[in-house]
């Protein structure tokens, strides 16, 4: 059995009075994909913000791959290897996309490491490639999405964090960045958590699907588990109508 690269437990988090995480727990075994899904306020934003440190929390523990980091900086947590994609995510628009890229390389004077990992970006996402010398700004959203992505990539995380990541994109494009996480995921053994807001566009890539709603764990499971018997429907959209919750970017 793979060992948990990250182990959440009974997490509490608060905005000023209002208490927003009743106690979320959960693991995500290396080299897998865990989707987060839930609707609008369920704590999705809030739990990765918290797990990488953007977010304080009131109680709880976080372990990342052997190291409690729910009291360590951002910058701490991303050194050991934990890469966060926030929700809409832009990249800088007047800089090139190799700019876009090279940027976080730059700074930390690290050239040599940088090409090789450029290459390993542009073999992902060939449409960067491409693009390489244009502005971001330049960009389909779908292009912006995979640099924003790629842009985590270049810092060779061992766990990435991302925030919606089909925000805003046609279903097509949806499955086109979710075959590149696959391939991240399987090629490079890289750890990923996505949060969603509808179950659909992860079901086929997820190994596991933890389903959050009001602040807590309703549901957590696999794909094929969680189809059987429509339990998914039920914690998610509690007995409300399906389709007036629908997802929300698309038409
Ligand atoms: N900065 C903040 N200050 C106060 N309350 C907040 C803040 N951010 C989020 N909240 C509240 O916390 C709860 C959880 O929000 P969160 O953004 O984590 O949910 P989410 O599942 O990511 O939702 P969405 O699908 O809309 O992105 C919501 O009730 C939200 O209104
Ligand atoms: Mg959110």
């Amino acid at each position: 059995m793979a060992h948990n690269i990250l182990e959440v437990a009974d997490l509490h988090l608060n905005y000023g009075q209002t208490r927003v995480l009743h106690g979320v727990s959960f693991e995500v075994p290396a080299a897998s994909l865990l989707a987060i899904v839930g609707p609008n306020g369920a704590g999705k934003s809030s739990t990765l913000g918290a797990i990488a440190g953007g977010i304080p929390i009131a109680s709880g523990t976080v372990r990342f791959d052997g190291h409690s980091i729910e009291a360590l900086a951002p910058e701490a947590i991303a050194r050991l290897g934990l890469s966060f994609v926030p929700e809409a995510r832009h990249p800088f628009s007047s800089l090139t996309v190799e700019e876009n890229l090279l940027i976080g390389s730059l700074m930390r004077r690290n050239r040599a490491m940088a090409a090789s990992n450029l290459e390993r970006v542009y073999g992902y996402f060939p449409r960067l490639r491409v693009r390489s010398r244009q502005p971001a700004g330049k960009l389909s959203g779908g292009e912006q999405q995979m640099l924003v992505i790629g842009r985590a990539l270049m810092t060779s995380p061992r766990l990435m964090l991302i925030d919606e990541p089909s925000l805003g994109l046609a279903p097509k494009i949806v499955e086109e960045v979710y075959e590149m996480l696959r391939r991240i995921r399987d090629e490079a053994g890289v750890t990923i958590v996505v949060n969603e807001q509808s179950s659909r566009r992860v079901m086929k890539f997820a190994e596991n699907i933890l389903v959050l709603r009001d602040g807590r764990v309703q549901l957590r499971g696999t794909p094929a588990t969680i189809d059987q018997g429509q339990a998914l429907h039920h914690a998610y959209f509690g007995v409300g109508n399906f389709d007036s919750i629908g997802p929300r970017t698309e038409a």
